[in-house]
C-alpha cells in the first residue's frame, strides 16, 4: 500500500480528482474527508494543502503526489519529478493596483513597497529587498485591507486580479504547471509506476484520436501517407476487390484536417473516435 497526496483545494483539485478517476482510481473526497482508501489498486490519497504537498513527498512521508511546479520551487525541496500534467498551467506574477505608478520589481524594492505572498522564497530570490507580507490565501484582497502595496500571486485566467482592480506589471517570476512527484528511490515501486502509466495512458489518449476508412489501392499510399500512425497504419483487405480498410491515430489538434485530406483523395466510410486510454 502506498501513500499518495492530492491538492484538496484551490485550481489544482478538481482536475486531479478527474484524471484519477479517469484512470480508474477511487478518490472520491466528502467535504471534510482527509484522506481515503483504494484497496484495490493499493493506494491511500492524502488530500492536503497543496503548498505542503513538497514537503511530504520529498521527506518520503508519502511515497508521491500531484501538485504545482511553483509550490515545489517555493518550498526548495526536490521530489523526484515523474510527469508533466495537462492542467494548472499558470504564472506566479507582481501585480499592483490599476492607477499605481510602480512598474517592476527593482520600483517596488526602490519604495519600500509592502509585497503579500504566499511565495516569499520566489520574491526573494528575484532580488526583492522590501518588507514582505506572507498570506496563506486570499492575497489579491490584501492591497484593499491595507496591509500590502504590491502583491505577487498565481494567475491563470486574470479574473482574480480583475476583480480585485489590479494589473500585472513586468514579467512572471515563474511559470508552473500541475505535476505528478514521487519520493527520490520510489520512482519504480510497482504502485507508482502504475500510476504514472495509466496516467500517462490518459494524457496520450487525449491528445490524439483514432481514424479509420475504405481507400481504393490506387490511392491507398497517399492515404498512408496522411495516416502514418505512431508506427505505421493498420491496413487490411475489404472484401471488395482492390479497395482496403485502414486505421491510425492521428493527433486530435490535427484530425478534421486529416478527415479532409483523406476525403479529397477520394476514401469512404472516414470515421473519427476518441480514445479512451492509450500506452503506447
Ligand atoms: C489561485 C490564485 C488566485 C487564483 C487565480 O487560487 O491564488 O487566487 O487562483 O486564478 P485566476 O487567474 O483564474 O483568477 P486558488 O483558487 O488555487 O487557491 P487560493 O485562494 O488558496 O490561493
Amino acid at each position: 500500500m502506498i501513500k499518495v497526496a492530492l491538492p484538496n483545494k484551490g485550481q489544482l483539485f478538481e482536475p486531479t480528482m478527474n484524471i484519477l478517476a479517469a484512470c480508474g482510481y477511487k478518490v472520491s473526497k466528502s467535504l471534510r474527508s482527509l484522506s481515503t482508501l483504494d484497496t484495490e489498486n493499493g493506494i491511500e490519497f492524502y488530500f492536503l494543502r497543496p503548498g505542503d504537498i513538497p514537503m511530504y513527498v520529498a521527506e518520503g512521508i508519502l511515497d508521491a503526489g500531484v501538485t504545482g511546479m511553483d509550490f515545489v520551487a517555493e518550498k526548495s525541496v526536490t521530489p523526484t519529478k515523474l510527469l508533466d500534467l495537462n492542467f494548472g498551467a499558470s504564472k506566479l506574477c507582481i501585480a499592483v493596483p490599476n492607477e499605481s505608478p510602480w512598474n517592476s520589481l527593482d520600483d517596488l524594492s526602490a519604495g519600500k513597497a509592502r509585497i503579500a505572498t504566499s511565495f516569499s522564497n520566489i520574491v526573494r530570490q528575484n532580488g526583492f529587498k522590501g518588507p514582505l507580507v506572507e498570506l496563506e490565501g486570499a492575497v489579491e484582497i490584501s492591497i484593499k485591507l491595507g496591509i500590502a502595496d504590491a502583491i505577487v500571486d498565481i494567475v491563470e485566467t486574470g479574473t482574480t486580479l480583475k476583480q480585485a482592480g489590479l494589473k500585472i506589471i513586468g514579467e512572471p517570476l515563474f511559470r508552473s504547471n500541475a505535476a505528478l512527484y514521487a519520493h527520490p528511490g520510489r520512482e519504480f515501486q510497482e504502485e507508482i509506476l502504475t500510476l504514472k502509466k495509466r496516467i500517462e495512458g490518459k494524457l496520450l489518449a487525449l491528445e490524439y484520436m483514432m481514424v479509420e476508412y475504405d481507400a481504393p489501392e490506387s490511392v491507398l499510399k497517399d492515404a498512408c501517407a496522411v495516416t502514418p500512425g505512431l508506427e505505421s497504419p493498420t491496413v487490411t483487405s475489404l472484401q471488395k476487390a482492390g479497395w482496403f480498410a485502414v486505421k491510425a491515430m492521428v493527433k486530435r489538434r490535427e484530425s478534421q484536417k486529416v478527415m479532409d485530406a483523406l476525403a479529397k483523395l477520394g476514401c469512404k466510410g472516414i470515421l473519427l473516435t476518441s480514445i479512451d486510454s492509450a500506452r503506447i
